[in-house]
């Protein structure tokens, strides 16, 4: 199958319609249509990835999460190493992080989010965020303390990048995807 963003949203569209989850979901693809062009994937796809990744969250949140999410996207004709890459996301399916996107997209996950919220409480948002500000948030434990901050760091570590890196091609990221967003009439915020 072609996979772009369009028959990616169609697909997102049947499954997810709450508010928060769809800005969660835009923030991860936005991340990873830059992490693509970083490490030399395919914006369309891996963006598309960041897109779906969750594609069972809203109708099975807890345990049943990434049980049906693969199945989801299989029916709908993706890839082995798409597939691979969504459950990879999840430590607990123990699917290992063979190729460079679904190691991107479990060290952007989190992370995504947690740069949202910062830009949360920023009056300027996202506009020339440095990494110290996230770095702040990330001392302050009772700052989006739902967010394993181990976690965001075993990314870096999977990808070999300095953490401080990986935080800012997510912020350059989310920014130009702001933008974009907006032209379309949507936003990450
Ligand atoms: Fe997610």
């Amino acid at each position: 199958m072609d996979i772009n963003r369009e028959n990616a949203l169609e697909l997102f569209n049947e499954w997810i319609d709450s508010e928060s989850l769809i800005k969660h979901c835009l923030a991860v693809e936005g991340a990873m249509r830059g992490c693509a062009e970083e490490f030399g994937g395919d914006p369309e796809v891996w963006g598309a990835c960041g897109l779906l990744h969750d594609i069972d969250f809203q109708k099975y949140p807890d345990s049943e999460h990434l049980e049906h999410g693969p199945k989801i996207l299989e029916e709908a004709g993706y890839p082995e190493e798409f597939i691979d890459a969504v459950k990879g996301h999840g430590d607990f399916t123990n699917t290992p992080r063979e190729t460079k996107m679904a190691k991107c997209l479990y060290a952007v996950d989190q992370l995504a989010s947690f740069i949202i919220a910062v830009g949360l409480v920023r009056p300027t948002k996202l506009e020339g965020m440095k990494y110290k500000s996230v770095k702040k948030k990330i001392k302050d434990k009772a700052f989006a303390r739902a967010v394993d901050r181990d976690e965001m760091k075993k990314g870096a570590d999977e990808l070999g990048i300095e953490f401080k890196d990986l935080v800012m091609i997510v912020v350059n990221s989310l920014q130009k995807r702001e933008k974009e967003l907006n032209e379309m009439g949507q936003s990450l915020f």
